[in-house]
């Protein structure tokens, strides 16, 4: 499974780039609007770190397909790496379709059932977000989700890839991994909490002080 991290936060892209363990970037307009930054400057500062597929999302506030359609395109100019996302609605569908027949890669983002991943990959999307976490939020395992679509996909050979979203935490990502997630789009913070077992720094501590115990600093 690869690993994109979820933000429009370039400190945060930056470290997890040096790590070299992210190989894509996702952002949403809460994301985009977080950092109270222009969306194309933010975007094109991210293109300059990460070699990856970065995905910028249509505006909010525009929802129909000919609006969604220009903005697309514009997004996609900024850098070869661009993904444009777009909602999951049926105006949405027709943009994925549009857009794939021009050669540009689309997200298909808020998806919430293996249906609607289902429509968006048969629309021609490169992705789709199944969004884990607020299916958790609202009492429903969303690595169900995950699971189903990711059989689905391997049933009919879609070549569609599957990026789980709203990771909220470590074993969000264990489970996206045996669940058939082909990316998991996580923030820094849950990268950072990866890193870290308690055994780990004991260990080294242990090391530390066995080593200074002989040969000293
Ligand atoms: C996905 O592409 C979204 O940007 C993101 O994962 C949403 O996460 P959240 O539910 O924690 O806001």
């Amino acid at each position: 499974m690869k690993f994109f991290i979820d933000t429009a936060n370039v400190e945060d892209i930056r470290k997890a780039n040096d790590m070299g363990v992210i190989s894509g970037v996702t952002t949403n307009p809460s994301l985009i609007a977080k950092e109270g930054r222009d969306f194309n400057e933010v975007i094109k500062e991210i293109t300059s770190i990460v070699d990856g597929p970065i995905s910028g999302e249509v505006k909010a506030t525009t929802t129909d397909a000919e609006g969604m359609i220009k903005e697309g395109r514009e997004i996609a100019k900024i850098h070869p790496n661009m993904v444009v996302k777009i909602p999951m609605t049926a105006e949405g569908l027709k943009t994925i379709k549009t857009l794939t027949a021009e050669g540009i890669k689309t997200n298909c983002t808020l998806i919430f059932s293996a249906n609607q991943a289902l429509l968006a990959a048969e629309a021609g999307a490169t992705f789709v977000s199944p969004f884990l976490g607020r299916l958790d939020d609202i009492n429903t395992p969303g690595i169900e989700l995950i699971r189903q679509i990711s059989e689905i996909f391997d049933i009919y050979g879609y070549e569609t890839q599957i990026i789980a979203a709203s990771v909220r935490n470590p074993i969000h990502v264990t489970d996206c991994a045996l669940a058939g997630a082909d990316i998991a789009t996580v923030p820094y913070k849950v990268i950072e909490q990866m890193t870290k077992h308690p055994l780990t720094d004991q260990g080294i501590e242990k090391f530390k002080k066995d080593y200074i115990a002989v040969f000293g600093e």
